[in-house]
């Protein structure tokens, strides 16, 4: 056997309690800190378990020569080994907030395994460095234990979702990365291929026709922890290269997807996180979303639900209400209990001028008091018709009732947004509470306004719920698909459908969206071969690594729990990429760049 180095770690930074007091250990770890007494010096070594105080004093018993002066000269982020006696703390020295927080390790000798220039930054749990920096020098931002707290809850929660997959049946399939284009509405980044040359491989939006082809093929339960690239704008919740757990299913129905994925998510929130989600996730169709909250993404942790005013408004002396009903639009309004303290008038204005970005018109608001209404409606409402305003709005003294007046699509976008709004500045959206639910039945196509076109609302191979009617042209925006999403506290976690599985209905959607015959055959041309060998039926969904683990450690955006991402401007500034390549290399590519180069470059 070969011989352990005296200077291997014999334990972790995080390991050393109060029953290890009198025994020797050897520590390995980065200097987090360094206090110099002159005859005594103490240090703080960090590992990923943990932080182990040392101890150095001139006096110690056998203490190889040098030590403490070698202490004294190291610096934040070196690199040691550390040898010493474990002992107790004085009793007000102890830190409740380690494990380690008891002990200390008397330290007898110690050598450097490695030294580290000056930090860009201080490595703190509360960094004050820009985050352009950090990402320049990830490997120190991710020394952090917040970070690291991220990545290991993150890999315990997929290592959930991959047993309770596995042991479902469901197969670990791995489909291309380099690929042909995949519809999921963002630009696709491309791959120049030199054998084939001036033609580009796709990097994949997901892996949708292929897990599809899984099921032509038999497999029957497919899962992947799946890598995504889209080239899209970017915000807090998306970066170009991103991580779904990608399954589908043959021979099922919408719900046996959502009892599976639901167990699914349970469990790995559970095991990831230590976080109970209540069950069942309500179910609501899309419509019925859109009218109680506003939003397909409802946040259920809080109540405060759209409440259609549009009847009682069709008599209102208020015109721009009763104007609204009279051109075909509704009201509806929102009841803030409590909320009458909490808004002054320049607040309200805010919350107008917040629903104008939205489209509305405006924001009626009333504050309800012991005498009836007051606010910018109040002149309308004395007495009777103020009277069963708050009946219908189930209002008490000291509620704020806000109202918006238009055609439906804006009053529910509008209102929906200030619900929102209100439940934040109520503190009614606690990030350590957790509501889930499921959106079903879509809408087959969505209005392109800017193209003056229908396109497909989820993706072109959700089946309708209406397989027999397959006559799109007629009331185009009635028809329904079998997509749905889940959603958590107000994100869209996951999307997914019940697919087309035969090559006729396929087509007819294909035609229906315009999408030309040659374009078809090149994108899709071997999947709608496949269905001509026996598409099973078939469904699935994708749902969101990055978002489901930020969500769920109350992180603002997806940057934090990805080891490696990309800036807003889906720059990596560690790795300086993209970047430019040689003339070599794009000679061997045969390809020419007509992009003038830029001062960053
Ligand atoms: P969709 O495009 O809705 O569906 O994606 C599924 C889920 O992936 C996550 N997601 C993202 N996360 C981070 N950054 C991004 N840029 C990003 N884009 C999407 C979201 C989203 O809910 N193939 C279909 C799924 C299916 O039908 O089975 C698909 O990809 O959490
Ligand atoms: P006005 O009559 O324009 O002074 O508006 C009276 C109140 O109604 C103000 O609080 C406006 O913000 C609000 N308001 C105006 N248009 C709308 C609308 N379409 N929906 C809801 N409130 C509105």
């Amino acid at each position: 056997m070969t011989q352990r180095s005296p200077w291997q770690r014999t334990q972790t930074c995080g390991d050393l309690t109060i029953q290890d007091v009198g025994t020797e250990a050897v520590l390995n770890g980065w200097i987090e800190n360094h206090r110099d007494h002159g005859q005594l010096v103490f240090v703080d070594l960090r590992d990923r378990y943990g932080v182990t105080q040392l101890v150095a004093h001139v006096d110690t018993n056998d203490m190889a020569e040098g030590t403490v002066d070698l202490l004294r000269r190291l610096g934040a982020e070196d690199v040691v080994s550390v040898r010493g006696k474990i002992r107790a703390r004085d009793a007000d020295k102890i830190n409740k907030a380690r494990s380690t927080g008891e002990i200390e390790l008397l330290v007898t000798a110690v050598t450097v395994l490695s030294e580290s220039d000056t930090p860009p930054f201080e490595v703190l749990d509360d960094v004050e460095a820009n985050e352009e920096l950090r990402m320049k020098y990830r490997y120190l931002d991710l020394r952090r234990r917040p970070l690291q707290e991220g990545l290991i809850k993150r890999s315990k929660f997929v290592t959930a979702m991959r047993t309770y997959l596995a042991d479902r049946d469901f197969i670990d399939v791995e489909t291309p990365i380099l690929t042909g284009s995949t519809p999921e509405g963002a630009r696709d980044y491309l791959v120049p291929s030199r054998v084939h040359p001036g033609k580009f491989f796709a990097l994949p939006q997901s892996p949708q026709i292929f897990k599809q082809l899984c099921m032509v093929a038999g497999l029957d339960r497919y899962y992947q922890i799946a890598r995504c690239f889209r080239d899209e704008d970017l915000r807090a919740d998306r970066q170009p290269e991103f991580t779904q757990v990608d399954l589908e299913m043959s021979f099922v129905e919408e719900n046996d997807v959502l009892e599976l994925v639901e167990g699914a998510v349970v469990h790995a929130f559970q095991q990831g996180f230590g976080i109970d989600l209540p069950t069942p996730f309500p179910r609501l169709s899309f419509e019925e979303a859109k009218n109680r909250f506003g939003s397909d993404k409802p946040d259920m942790r809080f109540d405060m639900e759209l409440i259609d005013c549009t009847e009682h408004a069709r008599t209102s002396a208020f015109k721009v209400f009763q104007g609204a009903v009279e051109t075909g639009g509704m009201v509806k309004g929102i009841t803030a209990v409590g909320g009458a303290a909490k808004y002054s008038r320049k607040g309200l204005d805010a919350l107008t001028k917040y629903v104008q970005e939205y489209g509305a018109k405006g924001l009626a608001w009333a504050k309800i008091t012991d005498k009836g209404v007051e606010g910018s409606i109040s002149k309308f409402y004395a007495d009777e018709a103020g009277q069963q305003l708050i009946e219908l709005m189930g209002a008490k003294p000291g509620d704020l009732l806000l109202f918006v007046a238009d055609q439906s699509k804006i009053v529910h976008r509008a209102l929906g947004e200030v619900r929102l709004k209100v439940g934040s500045d109520l503190g009614l959206r606690d990030p350590k509470k957790f509501r889930c639910c499921w959106v079903l039945n879509f809408p087959m196509f969505d209005w392109n306004e800017d193209k003056q076109r229908w396109q497909y609302a989820h993706n072109p191979f959700s089946a309708p719920v209406d397989w027999d009617n397959s006559d799109f042209a007629t009331d185009t925006a009635s028809h329904r698909s079998r997509a749905y999403d889940f959603v958590m506290n107000g994100w869209e976690l996951g999307s997914g459908s019940i697919r087309i599985h035969r090559h006729e209905l396929q087509k007819k959607v294909f035609d229906f969206l315009g999408i030309s015959e040659a374009e078809q055959r090149r994108n899709f041309g071997y999947l709608l071969d496949a269905y001509k060998f026996g598409g099973p039926p078939h469904g699935g969904i994708a749902l969101g690594v990055d978002r489901m683990v930020a969500l769920a450690l109350g992180r603002e955006g997806i940057r934090d729990v990805i080891a490696f991402p990309k800036t807003a401007m889906a720059f990596d500034p560690m790795a300086q990429a993209p970047s430019v390549v040689t003339p070599e290399q794009m000679a061997e590519l045969q390809i020419l760049s007509t992009a003038k180069p830029r001062e960053e470059d």
